[in-house]
This record gives C-alpha cells, structure tokens and sequence, in this order.
C-alpha cells in the first residue's frame, strides 16, 4: 500500500485497505520509520474500559524520526523558520542540523538539573523556537511535556501544575504578542505561590529583556543551562505506549481534563494524516498560524511536519498586527506553500476589508487549510477566492484534541471540496452517526451524533491521573464506540458536515470553552447568586458567550457589572474568555430535579423562538416569558 495518496483511486484504495485489514495498514505506514526494536503485535483494544495500545512492544524515540533521521539527507534544509512579533525584528531559520543540536543541548541541560522517563514538564511561553526546541528535548529524554497556553491565567496554569504534579516549568521573562506585553514569569511566580509543590526548578529564556523577580533557590536563565552543553544526546529508548505528552482541553464538566498521547500511534498518525492532507511535497514551505499551546500546534506545527522532514514556519504575533495583512506579508515572505489557520482569523481578516490581502503576491500558495471550528459558507468562498484567487485547494479539516490529528477532512486536490463540509474520513477513520439512543442512523442525507467505531492510531489514550473520567466521557456514553460530542449531517454522497458541540463546551473563536468552568468563575462575583452560560451564533468568533445571571441586589449600571464578571474570567481562567452578553434574570428555568434547562436558554440566546420544546414538565416555566421578554429588550 503507498504511503502517498495521489490520485482519487488511491484514497478509495486506502480507505478500503485500512477498514479490511486495520493492522496491516497501519502497520505498513509506521515501517516508515526507524524503531529501536520492532513491535510485537500491531493493535489491542477495548472501547468498553477506554484501552487502546498501537504498535505493542515496540521500542522509539519519536526525535530520532523528527530530528536524526533527517540529518544525512536533509541536514541543511531549514526546518524551522521563526518570524517575530515585530514586523521590523529579525526573525530566524534553523536547519535540521541547528535543530537537533539545540535540542540536544538542552535535553542535556534538562539531565543536568534532574529531569529522568517520566517526568512531566510545563511549558508556558509564547511561540518562540525555544518552545519546540524544549518540548523535542523533553521527548528526546522520556520526559512528559505539557505546554499550557500562555494566555491562560495563574490559577488555570496552577490547576494544571499540579494535576500533572510537574517538577519543572519553563517559561519567557514576558510574552510580546500584537502590541501587548504579557509579565509571564510573573503569572509563573503567582501560580507557585498557589502551591504547586510538586516544582522544583524554572528554568526562564530571557525574550524581551523586560524586569523579572528571581527566586535563587528555584530559577535558572536558559542561556546559562545550556552553556557549554554538548550538542548530542543519546535518545532514550521509550515503549510505543509510554506517554508523549498532556495537553489540557475543557470539557462538559468540571475542571479542564489532562488528554494523555502516547508516542507510537501518534507519531504514525500525524505523519500520515499532514502528508496527505496537505499534500506536502519535498521543498515545500509549510505554515500553519496556531500555537503550539493548543493541539494543532502539537500535530502540524510541530510533530506533523517534523516527521515528514518539511520546513514548518511558526509566527510569534497574531493577524492584526500591526494590520490585518499582516499573514499575507509573512506568506509573501517566505513564499509560503501551504497555509493553514482557523476560521475565526479568516472572517476577522474578511471583516477588515479586500484591501489587506490585495497587494500582496500569493502565488506561492497551493493548498489553503482550516481547523477549530465550522467554517461558514461565506468565509470559505472569501478564503478560496481571495486568498486562494479561486484556484486551490482548501481543506476543511476536522479533529480534536482527543483523536491527536485530522480525522475527516478533503485531501488537498484529490477528494471533492463542498463549503461547510470538513468531506470524508481519512484512512483508518469509521465515522458512525448514532441518535441520542446510541442507535446507529443509516443512509445518506442524515444528522446524528458523530462517533468512530474503530480505534485508530492517535486516539486519545487517556485523561491524566484519571481513567475512569475517560472511559465516561468519550467511551461509555454509546457502548462501543468513541463518542466526539460533536452533531453531524452526511450528504447523498457521504460527506460529514461537522454543525457543532452537542456538549456544554463552547467553540469561541476556536477555543473550547466549557460552560461549568465559565459560570463557576462568574459565580465568584459577589452580588451574582447563579449563573448559566450557553454559546450564541456571533459574527467573528463563531460563538459568543450569553450569560444569564440571577443578581443578589439591582444592577444599575450593567456596563460596570459586565466588566467586573470579566475581570473574574480574567483572573480565574484568562483574558482568551469573555462574556459577550449578560443578561440579568429573575431566575433559570430549571427541571423538578433542579437541573438548569439550557437548551431552552440556547434557543432564546440563538433568538429562535420558533419551537422551544415543551416547556410545561419545568419546576418554573413562568420563568421562560420572563426570560425571553428580556433578551428582547437588548436587541
Ligand atoms: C470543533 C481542535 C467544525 C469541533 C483541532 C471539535 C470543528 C472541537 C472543526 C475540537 C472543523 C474542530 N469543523 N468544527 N473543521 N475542527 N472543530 O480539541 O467542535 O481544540 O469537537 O481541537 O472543535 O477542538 P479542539
């Protein structure tokens, strides 16, 4: 079976060999790569207790296939290229040479302070090389990265130290991001002091230069750890299943959940899935905009790229800045080939005006992506025709930080493209829509809850210090199937259109927020007695947030009010949430058993008051009139 899928016959013959014989398939693929023993059996698993093990037995080190494996051949190609915050600064290029020996320099300095297999690393820094070098060192020793993006607040970077009991974090003196600055040691020193014991070491790259406190007892610069560090390093021999790293995703609810990959199944996957996907050809520039904070940084900033030997750009600044054609100056730059971002900075770059992308020569361009969230039928045509000058691919792909990479999506210029539809499954993906019975809905032109049926590589292993959270979110909600919490449609010819979360996790801006934690931090204000939040239809974000609150007093000056909730977000989960609109109510429409109705509030925030269900089984249902009198006196 070809690793590449070059033709429309290819993905047909793929996608049959990996449904007919999943092991031989995947085994096929990850003969690709160099393993220190090979496996013993190819797949176990059991969805009913949430196991999965790929490539069983099997001994790697997942940096000698992003790193050593290239140097013979590709030793001077750049692998990272690095454009600054700061238009005007100088930006960086490292081969995969300079890579390996910087992360072998510091995977010697991490040996140096104690870092041993297994220990578990948070980074909090913004997008700077240092931050892939540090999380490859981390993988080259055994150790367990978890980068906590760095626009999270103290106590959400505290809740995550310590639910991963980290020993060392490494983190910026500030973060420069658009024209903000961000005091991220500082945001470091206030986690620790929320008692995170388990820390030993910070270990702080000097970025901005800007005034820190130190503590001696605890801190380290980078610069001075790495000094003198020899530039090579012996990888560790790690099992296919010991865990590559924790990445951190909200959930229905409680508190954000530790998603656990381990190294083999996710190196073949993400391999395998950026290849195709976007086509990627030898020399080709690749430049996906996300974070390395969020998953898609992980898979294809990253590891993707890496191990598929490609030259990955990776931007410190956000679109806006210091205008919004700020994306197409750095495509023109670097003559990017391949671009991937979300849809929220493709209709915030669309709302800004034609004029930002006119101008700028894009022919470089041959494959456009999307991820995060549903696109809309107008910013995909504005994307396919504007940037993409109505020529090119564009892929609408689906995944989450969960399945580790691109489940259902259209490859580049092979399978058909349809605004709205991320399209068909990729190799080894067995999508399934089932009602909320579990019962499977067959046939095409169809809506249900979208769930896989069969194990793939990079499927979540699972939640950090917590398996039973696991299995009852994702595994015993249908029996025997892997349950994604998003709703689906399939087309007559079988393409998934992905309509959004059926959850209590909100999609804004590409972030997934869950509502629990949303209204647990607004409950903190003290005149707000309780709180219920759910996502409405907004223009640039995809979702907002509409938060309906029951005060203890009269508010006045709702502005005020307003601000003051936000500064709680602020503070207990970071300036990423906000509410977009309160409104104040008497009391939440509530079941017998208490539980707060929140699709009828959903409806009322979607302003679709057409069919609210019925309403008359609830505790309180005069409540409802009140409550939609109300949302109308906002508009
Ligand atoms: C949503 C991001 C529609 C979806 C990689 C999913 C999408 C959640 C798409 C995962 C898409 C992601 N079309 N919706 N192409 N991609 N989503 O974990 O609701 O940050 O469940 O992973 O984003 O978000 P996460």
């Amino acid at each position: 079976m070809s690793l590449r899928i070059k033709t429309l016959e290819d993905y047909h013959d793929a996608y049959k060999a990996s449904v007919d014989n999943p092991e031989k398939f995947w085994e096929e693929q990850a003969e690709t790569f160099t393993w220190m023993k090979r496996w013993d059996k190819v797949l176990e698993w059991d969805f009913h207790m949430a196991d999965t093990f790929w490539f069983i037995g099997g001994k790697l080190n997942i940096t000698v296939n992003c790193l050593d494996r290239h140097l013979e051949t590709k030793g001077d190609q750049t692998a990272l290229i690095w454009e600054p915050n700061e238009p005007g600064s100088e930006g960086k290029k490292l081969t995969y040479q300079e890579l390996y020996n910087e992360v072998c320099r510091f995977a010697n300095a991490l040996k140096n302070i104690g870092v041993h297999k297994g220990d578990r690393i948070c980074f909090y820094m913004p997008m700077v090389p240092e931050l892939m070098i540090g999380i490859l060192a981390c993988a080259r020793i055994g150790a367990i990265h978890s980068v906590v993006f760095a626009g999270f607040s103290a106590n959400s970077l505290a809740d995550r130290i310590k639910d991963a009991t980290c020993k060392v974090i490494v983190c910026t003196d500030q973060n420069s991001r658009g024209p903000k600055i961000s005091p991220i040691k500082l945001i470091v020193d206030e986690a620790l002091a929320m008692g995170c014991d388990s820390v030993e070491k910070v270990i702080v790259l000097s970025h901005t230069g800007g005034g820190i406190s130190w503590n001696n007892h605890r801190d380290l610069w980078w610069h001075d750890i790495m000094d003198k560090q020899s530039t090579t390093c012996e990888p560790v021999m790690m099992d296919s299943e010991d865990p590559l790293f924790i990445l951190y995703t909200s959930g229905s609810t409680g508190k954000p959940k530790g998603v656990v990959h381990t190294i083999g199944g996710y190196m073949v996957y993400v391999w395998y899935s950026f290849l195709n996907v976007f086509q990627y050809k030898d020399g080709d520039i690749y430049w996906c905009t996300a974070d390395i904070g969020w998953i898609t940084g992980h898979s294809y900033i990253v590891y993707g790229p890496l191990l598929s030997g490609a030259t990955t750009v990776m931007f410190e600044g956000i679109p806006s800045y210091p205008d919004p054609s700020r994306f197409w100056q750095i495509c023109e730059k670097y003559k990017v080939n391949i671009f991937y971002t979300a849809p929220t900075a493709i209709r915030s770059l669309m709302a800004a005006g034609d004029k930002y992308a006119q101008g700028h020569n894009l022919s470089s361009l041959h494959v456009l992506g999307t991820v995060g969230e549903p696109i809309n039928a107008e910013a995909w045509h504005w994307y396919h025709e504007h940037i993409g000058k109505g020529k090119i691919p564009v892929v609408d792909t689906w995944w989450q930080t969960e399945t580790g990479g691109i489940l259902i999506s259209p490859i580049a210029g092979i399978t058909d493209m349809k605004p709205c539809y991320a399209s068909y499954p990729m190799p080894g993906i067995q999508p399934i829509l089932v009602d909320i019975y579990g019962n499977e809905i067959e046939g095409n032109d169809v809506e249900g809850l979208l769930c896989i049926k069969f194990p793939w590589p990079s499927i979540i292993r699972t939640t950090y210090g917590d398996h039973g959270r696991c299995r009852e979110i994702y595994f015993n909600v249908f029996p025997e199937l892997y349950f994604t919490g998003d709703g689906a449609r399939r087309d007559e010819e079988g393409r998934y259109r992905i309509i959004g979360r059926v959850d209590d996790v909100i999609n804004v801006s590409g972030h997934r927020i869950g509502t629990a934690e949303v209204e647990n931090a607004i409950n903190e204000h003290p005149l707000v007695v309780e709180s219920a939040v759910v996502g409405y239809p907004h223009d640039i974000k995809g979702q907002g947030l509409y938060a309906f609150v029951i005060s203890r007093e009269n508010v006045h000056d709702l502005n005020t009010f307003q601000k003051e909730i936000n500064e709680k977000l602020t503070i207990l989960i970071g300036p990423i949430v906000k509410t977009d609109i309160i409104l104040i109510v008497s009391g939440l429409p509530k079941t017998r058993s208490g539980k707060i109705m929140r699709r009828i509030l959903r409806k009322i925030a979607e302003g679709d008051l057409s069919n609210l269900g019925d309403i008359s089984t609830l505790f309180n249902p005069e409540i409802v009139d009140e409550i939609i009198a109300k949302s109308k006196s906002l508009v």
